[in-house]
């Protein structure tokens, strides 16, 4: 059991640890080319001491221009989901394998997804939640290799001792009728998989 003040130096290490690993990425200038065409780097939102993080693709247009992961309609979209299981944004983390803006929002290349993975597994070790959720196929293939998320969605998935739960993308769910109640039908289940999570 952490008692009050045990928790708040908890939370203020953890945050002190993920500063140090944004100020990794820019000091090691992770994926220059990608940088140069961004505003700003975009690296992760919420409490650090969440149970549960929420990793999607890649920064848009207004997580670009404000800095914060999940601001625009995809992200709109996700706060009504987590309304909806009495959650809000202060109860998790959220943050994306690439972390600058791609041109266009074209999909992020493969090397781009590789070059940011060590920083993500870093964001992981120091967050160390319950429960990963995978939003989208480019997050999941990052972190649960060979899987089809079309077969996989919704289902708990524990791989090298963490809890993993793909999920499609809000943002290619929002104005895909099926896929949509898909998903929130796949969110509503989180609770009750958090719960078993020993
Ligand atoms: N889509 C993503 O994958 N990430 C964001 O931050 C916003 C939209």
């Amino acid at each position: 059991m952490i008692r009050g003040q045990e928790r708040v130096t908890n939370v203020k290490s953890k945050q002190i640890q993920l500063d140090q690993i944004k100020a990794d990425i820019l000091s090691q200038n992770i994926c220059q080319e990608l940088a140069k065409q961004a505003t700003q780097l975009v690296f992760g939102d919420g409490s650090p001491n969440a149970d549960i993080v929420f990793i999607g693709e890649a920064p848009g247009k207004n997580e670009d221009i404000q800095g914060i992961p999940f601001v625009g309609a995809a992200g709109k979209f996700l706060n009504e989901m987590l309304e909806m299981i009495g959650m809000n944004r202060d109860d998790i983390y959220i943050t994306n394998i690439v972390k600058y803006r791609p041109p266009n929002n074209r999909d992020p290349l493969p090397e781009e997804k590789q070059a940011f993975l060590p920083f993500l597994e870093a964001q992981l070790q120091v967050i160390q939640p319950k429960l990963v959720i995978t939003l989208g196929r480019h997050s999941m293939d990052s972190l649960l290799p060979g899987l089809k998320i079309s077969q996989v969605h919704g289902q708990p998935k524990r791989y090298k001792g963490q809890v993993y739960l793909p999920l499609f993308h809000p943002a290619a769910a929002l104005y895909n009728g099926g896929m949509r109640q898909t998903l929130i039908d796949d969110f509503i289940s989180i609770p009750a998989i958090l719960k078993k999570i020993t």
